[in-house]
């Protein structure tokens, strides 16, 4: 699924000559029938950078900002960029900073009541690139219920990021790899699309992980589901504008939460292997 693999009719929007398709319909079909949802607290400089740049590669898909009573006026901002997009922005204004997980379920909410077939994550800061969000969407044409935009597999890269910062997002996703016993390889990334039956198969209200590892909660939810977990490899970008929401205490959350789901699992697996051996003895 790497970047050599694809054939010359696979060729992203952003390799379309002007000749290939007209502005209506390039990329893949599907995303006429996708909503991206975009989570922003505090980024009125990057959030009509980041709209357009979805509608210049995609510009029949939908997109739905989640504003968390930003006190830099981002939300202001949504509002006037949905007054001019003929409804293909919307905006949910929530009122106070109340995570990531949150905002995106409220996010999944909207967009399944509406009915998306496809609803992906991105970050409102240049990170996840609009311009390779048609690898996502082809995987879901191809029949997978979770795309992940993977830093980690080949043809990913990090580009511009701290080397303390690489070196938790690496740690994090070697610790959840062994802890869970999963073989993804960037399970904490926030670029993803979700099939809607993947989503509706689980249940969002149950759903209690307020930080970043709410991307692990979820990937770590459908697999555990029979989920058709895929990644494709992305370049992820370090913001230039406005500052990370990373913190302390989103690592602690995250430590905690994946060490209890993995020692679940390994008990629960340990009561299915003893009970099967006493039925056999
Ligand atoms: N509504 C809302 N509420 N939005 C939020 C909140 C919140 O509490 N916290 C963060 N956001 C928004 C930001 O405005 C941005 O659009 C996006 O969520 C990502 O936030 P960043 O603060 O830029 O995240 P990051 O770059 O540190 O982390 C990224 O990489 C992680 C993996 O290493 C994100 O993609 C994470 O999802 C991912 O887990
Ligand atoms: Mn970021």
């Amino acid at each position: 699924m790497s970047e050599t693999t694809e054939g010359p009719e696979d060729r992203g929007p952003e390799d379309r000559g002007p000749e290939d398709r007209g502005p209506e319909d390039r990329g893949p079909a599907i995303a006429a029938s996708t909503l991206v949802i975009i989570p922003t607290y505090d980024e009125r400089e990057n959030l009509p950078r980041i709209v357009a740049r979805v509608h210049a590669a995609l510009p029949t898909t939908h997109v739905l900002v989640v504003d968390d009573g930003s006190p830099d006026g981002t939300g202001d901002i949504a509002d006037r960029l949905a007054a001019e997009s003929s409804g293909r922005i919307a905006v949910l204004h929530r009122t106070e900073k109340n995570g990531l997980g949150a905002a995106y379920i409220e996010g999944f909410r909207w967009g399944l009541d509406r009915g998306y077939a496809v609803l992906v994550e991105m970050d409102a800061d240049g990170s996840h690139s609009p311009e390779q969000l048609h690898r996502l969407l082809e995987q879901i044409e191809a029949g997978a219920d979770l795309v992940i935009g993977s830093r980690y597999v080949p043809g990913g890269s990090v580009v511009n990021w701290p080397k303390r910062r690489e070196v938790l997002s690496r740690g994090g996703n070697i610790y959840s790899r062994l802890a869970l016993g999963v073989k993804i390889k960037d399970i904490t990334g926030g670029y993803r699309a979700y099939r809607r039956a993947a989503l509706e198969s689980l249940d969002l209200g149950a759903i209690e992980s307020h930080g970043y590892c709410f991307q692990v909660d979820l990937a770590w939810r459908l697999i555990q589901g029979g989920a058709a977990v895929v990644e494709v490899p992305i370049t992820f970008t370090e913001r230039e504008i406005g500052e990370s929401k990373m913190s302390g205490s989103i690592v602690r959350e995250a430590l905690v939460k994946v060490t209890a789901w993995g020692f679940r699992n390994r008990v629960q697996k340990l009561r299915a292997l003893t009970a099967g051996t006493k039925v056999r003895a």
